[in-house]
Parts: structure tokens; sequence; C-alpha cells
């Protein structure tokens, strides 16, 4: 029987190719969690307001929930996979717990890839700036003050190790 709307496309996500059917209606958030199993992108609010899904697409952070699967044919996205696990954790991730900035943690895999994209395109931002760049991103738990001195951390010890 012909399955109607699904569409092939292929897609790198943290470095490894897939090749999928996709509805046309499903977001790119969905086909990560629900078809790929990959569920680091969390969905909340799924209207782009809260930053829960924010993965990098092509290098910039975007909200999962707001693309459709479709369009990202031929893309790479990396998630919060991508940066890190259990075994090996990325600076971000580990500065996240060294200062506290994960409670429930649901934020949390949304923020840092936010944060991870702030530091790939401004490594050395202002307390302010972090401020800014994490705005579309939403946390009810910490207050936001110790997510932005994780994310402050990392970028001293970046400048520290080009010196
Ligand atoms: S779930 Fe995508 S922005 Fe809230
Ligand atoms: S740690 Fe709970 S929402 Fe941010």
């Amino acid at each position: 029987m012909e399955i109607k709307n699904v569409h092939e496309i292929t897609i790198n996500i943290n470095d490894q190719p897939y090749t999928i059917g996709v509805q046309a209606h499903h977001t790119l958030l969905d086909v990560l969690r629900d078809q790929l199993d990959i569920t680091g992108p969390k969905e909340c609010c799924g209207v782009g307001e809260c930053g829960a899904c924010t993965v990098l697409l092509d290098g910039q952070a975007v909200n999962a929930c707001l693309i459709l699967a479709v369009e990202v044919d031929g893309s790479e996205i990396i998630t919060i996979e991508g940066l890190g696990g259990s075994v090996h954790l990325s600076p971000l991730q580990q500065a996240f717990i060294d200062a506290g900035a994960v409670q429930c943690g649901f934020c949390t895999p949304g923020m840092i890839m936010a944060a991870q994209y702030l530091l790939n395109t401004y490594p050395e931002p202002t307390k302010e700036e972090v401020r800014v760049a994490l705005s579309g991103n939403l946390c009810r738990c910490t207050g936001y003050d110790r997510i932005i001195d994780a994310v402050l951390s990392v970028s001293r010890q970046q400048k520290e190790r080009v010196k």
C-alpha cells in the first residue's frame, strides 16, 4: 500500500548519515525524538517559545519544533548527544554541572546548544551578552545566574587555552 506524504530525506546527525522517510507535516523535533530516538532535544511548548528543542542546523541554533523535517534534507544537525555523553562531557556540559546550573534538567540540552552556538560565534561574550543570547531559552528552576556563570567559565577556559 502506498503511504502518502512520505518524503525521503538524507541528513547527517551528530556525524552519522541517515536516509529516512518523513511525513510532510512532521517537524525536525518529531523525527529526532519519535523516529530516531534522539531524545536530547526536548518538546515543551512546541511553538518556538521555550528553546528546549534547540539544536544546531548547519551551524545555526534553531528551534527544532518550528522546522519541518522535509526542509532539512541535505543538512547537518548537531544535538546535545553530539557534544558529549556520560563518558566524555563537553566543556559546557561539565561547566553546567560544576556551576550547579542543572536542576530538573529539562531546559538543559537546549540551553547548552544555544550557549554552544554563542561560544562558537562569539567566544568572549559579556554577562549581558550571554543573557541576551540565552533569552530564547526558558528555565523555571535555576534563576539563570548559574547558567550564565557556567557559560562565562567556559569562555574564560577557552581564552586561557589560546594564550
Ligand atoms: S519546544 Fe521548541 S521552542 Fe519550545
Ligand atoms: S533546570 Fe529545570 S527548567 Fe531549567
